[in-house]
């Protein structure tokens, strides 16, 4: 049986406050919660003890560490400490930094995510740094090397979910943002997937923000897209 694929509401908000008010609303199906550079910059580590303990959320701390091995060991068990359940790093930091991550993510019981080439880069902003391939190509180059240094997963577009399925392991884990329910508002994002194909595909965490975060009823917006999932997620024969 396959693991059940979870659901991480983006908390792409300016002020605690904000993050607060979003938080009670998707209520208590919504488990996973993601907080990035824009919130943790203002906010800080109390913010993440706070959703940890008094919302009863999990949080991936999407601050995507790219630095030397040690810096990044070290920043790895400085999430754990602050009560991050899941954290990133840039696959491009190479193999002894993401061992290094691993190492701390593991002693620490948090799950450690790589991230390849961020899908702003197309082809020609990618040879400008050097990188003189496709870059699909570099996506599945860096997702092997992230699964050779013992990271649990990595990031990935709607897009990339089946072709890395089909080269990596089924415990290494994939989570994708681009997600829209069917009708949705695409807001910027240009290469989208549902809640159910994205499910169907194989990937093991979706990242839903605004559908969620600027729906009239966050919480009705979760049970709608948990739905969606779970029907996904049930074998063929029950369907
Ligand atoms: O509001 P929306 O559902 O588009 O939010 C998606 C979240 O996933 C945002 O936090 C965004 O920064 C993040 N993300 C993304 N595309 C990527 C990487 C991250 O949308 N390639």
């Amino acid at each position: 049986m396959s693991r059940k694929t979870e659901l991480i509401l983006a908390l792409d908000a300016d002020t605690a406050a904000q993050a607060r008010s979003l938080a009670a609303a998707v209520g208590e199906r919504l488990q996973w919660v993601k907080v990035g550079k824009q919130l943790f910059t203002r906010e800080g580590p109390a913010l993440i003890g706070e959703l940890r303990e008094k919302y009863g959320k999990k949080v991936f701390l999407d601050l995507k560490f790219h630095d030397i091995p040690n810096t990044v060991e070290q920043a790895v068990r400085a999430a754990a400490a602050i009560g991050a359940e899941m954290v990133n790093v840039h696959a491009a930091g190479g193999f002894s930094m993401l061992q290094a991550a691993a190492r701390a993510a593991r002693e620490n019981h948090l799950t450690l995510l790589a991230v390849t080439v961020l899908t702003s880069l197309d082809a020609d902003e990618l040879r400008e740094t050097g990188i003189d391939c496709r870059p699909e190509e570099q996506v599945l180059r860096l997702t092997r090397l992230a699964g050779r240094a013992g990271v649990d997963g990595v990031v990935c577009s709607a897009r990339e979910i089946a072709p890395l399925r089909q080269s990596m392991p089924r415990e290494f884990r994939l989570l994708t943002p681009g997600i829209r329910p069917a009708g949705d508002d695409c807001h910027d994002q240009k290469r989208v997937m549902t809640p159910g194909q994205a499910t169907r595909a194989g990937a093991d965490y979706l990242v839903v923000g605004r559908p969620i975060s600027q729906a009239p009823n966050p919480a009705a917006a979760v049970a709608a897209i948990l739905r969606e999932m779970e029907t996904a997620q049930l074998p063929e024969t029950a369907v």
